[in-house]
């Protein structure tokens, strides 16, 4: 049998209406320690209860590299009295709000290939957290954009892009789709925990689209990347963890449970994925004979900057300037599987013919995937 080449030929990026800095998130985080402390004053004077402590801009920034976020609704997030986003349930005759905003990322990809969703055979809803079970939000994206064959959803928590793009790759090379659309919709203000000191501070909301094709579907004067390899790799970890699922309901007494959204060990993380993001891109571009130096980008996961310039210095061997691996994670913080994305539908414009790039993802599992790419 023989395969087909596969095409990277253009993204799309919808970026939500409302932006929040760390100085508004801890305004609202720290009137809620307050609160807190306050309503629970004789309790914490008789040492039955811990006092919390209050959030800084300072830390965050200095900590992970991020100085505000996007989200879907900001008023319910900065209201020390709700601190979750308020993101009202809607009609089952209405789009869905994460197909809503997969399919406005969608179109972005369609109009900058000049498609139509009718030109797209299979449809990818990859994710960190879906908004229902079923049917497949993939599914009502595919019907949104008109588009034909067949579509699923598939989760592998912030890797979801590279793990979708190889199985997007897979799919055309031995036939069974022409054009793909990945989409990554991500809704993770409504799954962060914005009363964990921690962790309040970690993600925003996005969604990115790629669309994929079988190569001679592709004319010359289009650009995008030719594929010229994908690599994953999963290891068991308990330390970012979300036990959100259809069997809460079963157990009321813990249905709410703080585990019931984002957890992790961060430092555990830090340590543990860091090494294993390095070796493994090390290891990928060795397989495809490959140099390090060779690579003109670096695309990675944007969940910590501390984290992408130690991956980057273990490939390289000396650190990555901005132009080498670029940064979005200041401004839309950490989107889950859109970030990496984003960073590359926002810095590749400039890149010439032959120029080789890595798109890189890891989280949750663990998982961590990387997807080389050569400039058409
Ligand atoms: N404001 C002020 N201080 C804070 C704080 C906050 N919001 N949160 C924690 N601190 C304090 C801690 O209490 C601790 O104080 P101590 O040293 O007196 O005990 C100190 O800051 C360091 O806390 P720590 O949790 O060790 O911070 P860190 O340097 O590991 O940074 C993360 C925290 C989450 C930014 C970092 O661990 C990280 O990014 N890990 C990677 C994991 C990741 O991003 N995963 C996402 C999925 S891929």
């Amino acid at each position: 049998m023989s395969l087909h080449s596969v095409v990277l030929s253009a993204s799309g990026l919808f970026t939500p209406p409302h932006s929040i800095s760390n100085d508004e998130l801890v305004v609202a985080f720290n009137q809620y320690v307050n609160n807190h402390n306050q309503q629970h004053a004789a309790e914490i004077a008789n040492g039955t209860r811990e006092a919390l402590q209050e959030s800084s801009g300072a830390f965050i920034e200095k900590a992970s590299g991020i100085k505000s976020r996007f989200v879907m609704d900001k008023a319910g997030i900065i209201d020390p009295e709700v601190m979750r986003p308020y993101l009202p349930a809607r009609d089952d005759e209405e789009i869905s709000l994460q197909a809503q905003m997969g399919v406005a990322a969608a179109q972005d990809a369609l109009a900058r290939r000049g498609l139509q969703g009718s030109d797209i055979d299979m449809v990818l809803l990859a994710c960190s957290n879906m908004q229902r079970a079923y049917p497949a939000v993939s599914v009502e994206i595919q019907a949104a954009l008109g588009a034909r064959g067949f579509a699923f959803d598939m989760n592998v928590a912030c890797s979801s892009a590279t793990f979708a793009l190889q199985t997007a790759y897979n799919a055309i090379a031995v036939g069974s789709a022409t054009r793909v659309l990945v989409v990554n919709a991500e809704i993770c203000s409504a799954h962060l925990n914005f009363r964990d000191r921690d962790s309040h501070f970690i993600f925003g909301d996005a969604a990115t689209a790629m669309i994929l094709e079988r190569a001679d579907l592709v004319d010359d004067a289009q650009r995008g990347f030719k594929i010229r390899g994908t690599s994953l790799f999963t290891q068991f970890s308990n330390n970012i963890r979300n036990n959100f699922g259809f069997l809460n309901r079963c157990d009321p007494e813990h249905q709410f449970g703080m585990d019931k959204l984002f957890v992790q060990h961060g430092r555990k993380v830090f340590k543990e994925v860091c090494p294993a993001v390095g070796e493994h891109i090390v290891q990928h571009l060795a397989a495809l004979n490959i140099r390090a130096d060779d690579i003109k980008r670096f695309w990675l996961h944007q969940a910590n900057q501390t984290m992408n310039d130690l991956i980057a210095r273990r490939i390289l061997g000396r650190d990555a300037n901005k132009e080498e691996a670029p940064v979005i994670l200041d401004r839309y913080a950490n989107t889950s599987s859109a970030g990496s994305i984003i960073a590359l539908h926002l810095y590749s414009d400039d890149l010439q013919s032959g120029d080789l790039g890595v798109v890189s993802s890891f989280g949750a599992g663990y998982s961590i995937g990387s997807v080389v790419l050569e400039k058409r």
